[in-house]
């Protein structure tokens, strides 16, 4: 038989899923993989029932049902004063995931370079190298997870056509600061490539307000952002994800869309076009449970002997391990013994040696399931 796509041979299973089986077979609590273990809020899943008895139940739009792509625009504009064309700036996908996708594919041709600031979400590396394209990391460094400015500078060549930024940041839990998008702004500008930021995790951040990248003078027009309701309504399975940038690379973007999945569920997209117009009280709720979660967790782990590095957003936190220990050994080691499943970071890097250092936990979880991991980490 004739060999399958070399790119495709390459991938392995994701770490998620090896910790996540392995967390099974040992009965261990489960805070590797980033999904709540609670069900999402129900007057949403109410809107979605709402709509499968409404008939809605055909093809939606390619791009996504209007009033959506008007309520996410809508959302743009009161939450960052960033003001975004429904019918032509925005386009619905299934989940960050395939926005992601769909944009590596409609903006890159072999050849063609993208640096991703390591460690990141393992989607890009396959997404950069479905569509042909180079990655050239560029290592942030603990305990801050600043990236160095020299390293960047010469991370970028004339072949650089994309960067991606995801800010809040899988695994560090960084904030990036005013200053560091500026920065890679200005890099972008004087080299001239697109800026892809994965603001998935914009509504968990903590004491710091999030920024998207596309507000920072005028990025917007080279910049696609990417963001998705699964953490913000704890719906990961509902898939419902956007990307936004000019409308020739939204256009773009929507003609690989149309051929991979062509649309999104139109029954969810209904009722996400209602809770996300509805959504500031519940925001309100959202943030204080996971404030609450974060503190549970972090003050737990510190209390257990784990040198923590404080989260300034999404729901993870980084715990620095002693000298000697390697990342890999120790998740293994914590499953088995102390019946708690956590990520090794080295899964997400492929330049640096840093991630042997660390671990990620994950506190989307309900305060007893914390509480008790943290009773077996004593
Ligand atoms: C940084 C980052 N981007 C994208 C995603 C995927 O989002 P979605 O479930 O909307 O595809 C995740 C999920 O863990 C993530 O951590």
């Amino acid at each position: 038989m004739k060999p399958l796509s070399n790119t495709v041979e390459q991938f392995t299973e994701s770490i998620f899923s090896t910790m996540t089986k392995m967390a099974m077979e040992n009965k261990a609590i489960n805070l590797s993989q980033g999904f709540p273990d609670f069900d999402g809020p129900r007057w949403v899943i109410d809107l979605a029932t709402k709509a499968l008895n409404e008939a809605k139940n055909q093809y939606a739009p390619s791009m996504g049902i209007l009033p959506l792509r008007q309520a996410i625009a809508h959302n743009y504009q009161r939450f960052y004063n960033m003001k975004v064309d429904a019918a032509s700036e925005v386009v619905v996908t299934n989940g960050a995931t395939e926005a992601i996708f769909c944009a590596c594919l409609a903006l890159l041709n072999p050849g063609d370079e993208v640096v991703v600031l390591e460690p990141f979400y393992d989607s890009y590396l396959a997404s950069i190298q479905l569509a042909g394209a180079k990655v050239v990391p560029v290592t942030l460094k603990a305990p801050d997870f600043h990236f160095d400015i020299e390293e960047l500078k010469a991370a970028v060549s004339s072949k650089t056509k994309l960067l991606i930024v995801n800010n809040p940041h899988n695994p560090t839990g960084k904030v990036f600061t005013a200053d560091e998008i500026a920065f890679i702004g200005d890099l972008a500008r004087k080299h001239d490539f697109y800026l892809l930021s994965d603001e998935v995790y914009e509504f968990l951040t903590y004491d710091v307000a999030h920024k998207p990248t596309a507000t920072y003078g005028d990025l917007k027009d080279r910049t696609i952002t990417i963001s998705s309701t699964g953490k913000t309504f704890g719906l990961t399975g509902w898939k419902i994800g956007w990307a936004i940038g000019p409308a020739n690379l939204i256009k773009a973007i929507h003609n690989v869309h149309q051929f991979s999945t062509f649309c999104v569920a139109q029954p969810l997209q209904w009722a996400m076009s209602e809770a996300l117009i509805k959504m500031d009280d519940y925001l309100v709720e959202f943030k204080a449970d996971y404030l609450r979660k974060k503190n549970i967790l972090v003050k737990g782990l510190k209390e257990c002997g784990f040198n923590t590095i404080e989260p300034k957003g999404t729901y993870f936190v980084m715990a620095m391990l002693p000298a000697g220990e390697n990342d890999v050994d120790y998740c293994k080691k914590l499953i088995i013994e102390k019946k708690v499943a956590t990520i090794p970071t080295s899964a997400f890097y492929i330049k640096s040696d840093e991630g042997t250092r660390m671990i990620r936990f994950c506190f989307a979880k309900q305060d007893e399931t914390l509480i008790n991991a943290l009773k077996n980490l004593h």
